[in-house]
């Protein structure tokens, strides 16, 4: 699905647009709409990644670089931010600055569907509440295969629907009404809040985007959920 449904441009344009237009309130209402547990999921990625000793790290869907920054904790870590949006990345761009980090965290403009990179690149490819938003799911999960070494791993943080049919009640009862509220009060981009619950309801999440790791090439899918299910990791091995 795409975020302004009456306009014709591709999906790809339509999240490059919108997420230009909630950069400067994305982090807040992040915060607001996960009560603060997208921090958290966050930290889990590096406490995923840094027994793994990886030195050269791709943060795809980078944004406002939180796991960008996470990662850069890991000793001798080198990592690339990457972002459709310009906007976020800017965002992203003042918190390097501020931390001093900017020999350690290097964010760059660029497409996950069409990486800028030769194969065999990077030790640990990150995804974090980017995946749901790819034109081409299949494709960019295909390029983070392609520029991963062999022995490499891709650590994917996305939202998903609880299995449990009594919590997936309260789940979809919950982000129906309260994420596009945040949305109406907080933001000016209505139909980005509207398309971010739905885009979240509607991706194929938990063992059927095991599948899809896995038909992209991933040998090995671990899958972590994480909030009764709200949120899943998914560790997905080359070779
Ligand atoms: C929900 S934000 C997540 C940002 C960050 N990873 C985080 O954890 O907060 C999704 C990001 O994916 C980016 N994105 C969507 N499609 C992309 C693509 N094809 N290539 C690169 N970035 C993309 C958007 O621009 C946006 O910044």
């Amino acid at each position: 699905m795409k975020p302004y449904q009456n306009e014709k441009s591709s999906k790809k344009k339509q999240v490059e647009k919108m997420f230009d237009s909630i950069s400067l309130e994305y982090d807040k209402l992040n915060r607001l709409i996960s009560a603060g547990n997208d921090v958290k999921w966050r930290e889990n990625i590096y406490k995923i990644a840094n027994p793994l000793n990886p030195i050269d790290i791709l943060d795809i869907a980078t944004g406002t670089a939180d796991i960008a920054l996470e990662l850069s904790k890991i000793k001798d870590s080198k990592v690339t931010g990457l972002d459709i949006s310009e906007k976020m990345l800017d965002v992203g761009r003042q918190k390097v600055a501020d931390r001093n980090l900017n020999d350690k965290v290097v964010l760059i403009s660029g497409d996950a569907e069409n990486l800028n990179f030769s194969k065999n690149s990077f030790d640990l490819i990150s995804i974090g509440f980017g995946v749901r938003n790819f034109q081409n799911l299949e494709k960019g999960i295909s390029e983070s295969f392609r520029v991963l070494r062999n022995g490499g791993t891709l650590i994917i943080l996305e939202t998903s629907v609880p299995q449990n049919r009594f919590i997936k009640f309260f789940y979809l009862l919950f982000s129906r009404t309260f994420i596009p509220l945040v949305g109406s009060v907080f933001s000016k981009d209505k139909k980005a809040y509207k398309y971010l619950q739905k885009s979240a309801e509607e991706f194929p999440s938990g063992k059927k985007f095991g599948q899809i790791l896995k038909s992209c090439g991933f040998n090995s899918v671990e899958i972590l959920p994480l909030m009764l299910g709200a949120s899943s990791i998914y560790i997905a091995k080359k070779n």
